[in-house]
């Protein structure tokens, strides 16, 4: 938990996001229409905003089921090492699998979830980040859809947290900290 004093400026807004998922949604609807067997996989936490508007935009018949990777744990800094925390509660073998994901940064965590899920044999397999720190990859790994490209800043809300805090914002918000310069 930190001790640092901050605030919150807004990066992205409430608005922004839902005319953002709107769109992908619609590429989303056509990339899977037709299918019955789709099955919509958030990654705890952070996820459980995103994914919760995402499939009320979807116009398909699906299934949710949630996977809890290791995280941060109170830092700001990657692990690195991704254990799975809890697994799916269904198979996924001959399915369709949408992985959703709040943000993609060193690409770790999606990169490892996406190998352990295809070792399973979906039918197929594709992934969406809300946000995506393209330039903090330490691995080669790319969402298939993404909501938006941000710089290297640690933002919080709209399921995100600092140390758990802030996931309710309804916007996505920069953290500044009071005590350096920037
Ligand atoms: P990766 O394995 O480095 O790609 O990390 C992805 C995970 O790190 C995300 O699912 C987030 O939980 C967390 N994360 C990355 N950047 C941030 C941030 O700016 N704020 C809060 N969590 C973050
Ligand atoms: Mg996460």
């Amino acid at each position: 938990m930190t001790q640092r004093p901050y605030v919150i400026d807004v990066m992205i807004s409430a608005k922004s996001i839902a005319a953002r998922i709107e769109a992908l949604c619609e590429e989303i609807t056509a990339e899977f229409g037709g299918t019955d067997k789709l099955i919509v996989v958030g990654l705890l936490r952070g996820s459980f905003v995103f994914i919760a508007d995402l499939v009320r935009e979807l116009d398909l018949p699906i299934e949710v089921d949630f996977l809890e990777a290791s995280s941060y744990g109170d830092g700001m800094e990657s692990s690195r090492e991704v254990r799975i925390l809890k697994d799916l509660r269904g198979a996924i073998e001959g399915r369709d699998v949408l992985v959703v994901e709040d943000i993609v940064d060193t690409g770790h965590t999606l990169s490892h979830v996406t190998k352990l899920l295809l070792s399973r044999n979906p039918a197929r397999l594709k992934s969406i980040a809300l946000l995506d720190k393209p330039s903090r990859r330490e691995v080669d790994f790319r969402s298939d859809w993404i909501g938006f490209e941000i710089p290297d800043e640690f933002v919080v809300g709209y399921g995100i947290d600092f140390a758990q805090r802030n996931r309710n914002l309804p916007h996505i918000g920069k953290v500044r900290f009071l005590d350096e310069d920037k």
